[in-house]
């Protein structure tokens, strides 16, 4: 059953809490957050682009309003939950706009799936995790089980912003840290599972459909060289860099963000109703 949040109907799929604004008979999108986020990391972006799509977003399992369950995720179950979505929605032809390890999320949907119309990728890899970063999320993982997640949350802010961002927006960031401390920790802790055990989807770039690599300048997660890279592997891409962002670029640039966006779907003829 449909139900309405500030506005915003959503619904509930297999556990996972789904939201939608636009018009349903329009071209949809769907908008998978990064870790340790919910889908209101999209709330600017999907805005402004609800007349002209139907914009889709939902919370990864383990965080925001989706259920927790058991915490032993992998990437193969944030891809079951995605076909869920789209299955249950009866979508067709799907944009697909994943940011960082919802890129992950999309790009193993891209291999496993494909069927996607186009893809909107920012700040992330299609690498997996080398030995150095396995232990490093290891020990994130024992730290959160020891301290819990808040000096965890205070070193990945401190790396997923800039410090202009954190300086300008201190409100923002206050609140983003308290809804994220709000969240179960076996969810976060899921999640750096999943990502220690993704596998490299590098190859499936061979076979990609349309493709936007958003990167940025100072993104100290993913290097904007990585997106760049990316984007060479793709027969037909195209990359933007958008200019004194950190990795958060749809929070820290929304409207760079939203132009890239924009371009991109137009350049390509995705604007179109689809259904
Ligand atoms: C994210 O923003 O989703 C994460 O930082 C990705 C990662 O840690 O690899």
């Amino acid at each position: 059953m449909n139900s309405k949040q500030g506005g915003i109907m959503h619904t509930f799929i297999n556990g996972i809490k789904v939201f939608f604004k636009g018009n349903p008979s329009a071209q949809p999108i769907v908008f998978i957050h990064g870790f340790p986020f919910d889908h209101t990391l999209w709330d600017d972006v999907i805005e402004q682009r609800k007349d002209d799509y139907y914009c889709i977003g939902y919370d990864i399992r383990g965080f925001g309003g989706s259920e927790v369950g058991h915490g032993q995720y992998t990437m193969e179950s944030y891809v079951d939950d995605l076909e869920a979505v789209i299955l249950q929605l009866g979508l067709k032809e799907v944009i697909l706009c994943g940011f960082s390890m919802g890129g992950y999320i999309a790009l193993r949907a891209n291999e496993r799936l494909q069927n996607f119309k186009a893809l909107i990728l920012a700040n992330t890899t299609t690498t997996c995790d080398n030995d150095e970063a396995k232990l490093k999320r290891a020990k994130a993982i024992d730290n959160i089980e020891q301290e819990g997640v808040k000096p965890f949350l205070d070193n990945f802010f401190t790396a997923a912003f800039t410090q202009n961002y954190r300086q300008e927006h201190q409100d923002k960031i206050a609140l983003l840290r308290e809804k994220i401390l709000a969240f179960n920790p076996l969810g976060i802790k899921g999640a750096l599972l999943a990502m220690i055990s993704r596998t490299d989807t590098t190859r499936s770039l061979e076979q990609a459909p349309p493709t936007l690599l958003i990167g940025a300048s100072h993104d100290t997660i993913i290097a904007p060289k990585t997106m760049k890279d990316l984007a060479s592997k793709i027969k037909n891409s195209h990359y933007v860099e958008l200019q004194n962002s950190g990795h958060v670029s749809m929070l820290e640039k929304p409207e760079e963000f939203v132009e890239a966006l924009k371009s991109f779907l137009i350049m390509h003829h995705l604007k179109e109703n689809k259904r």
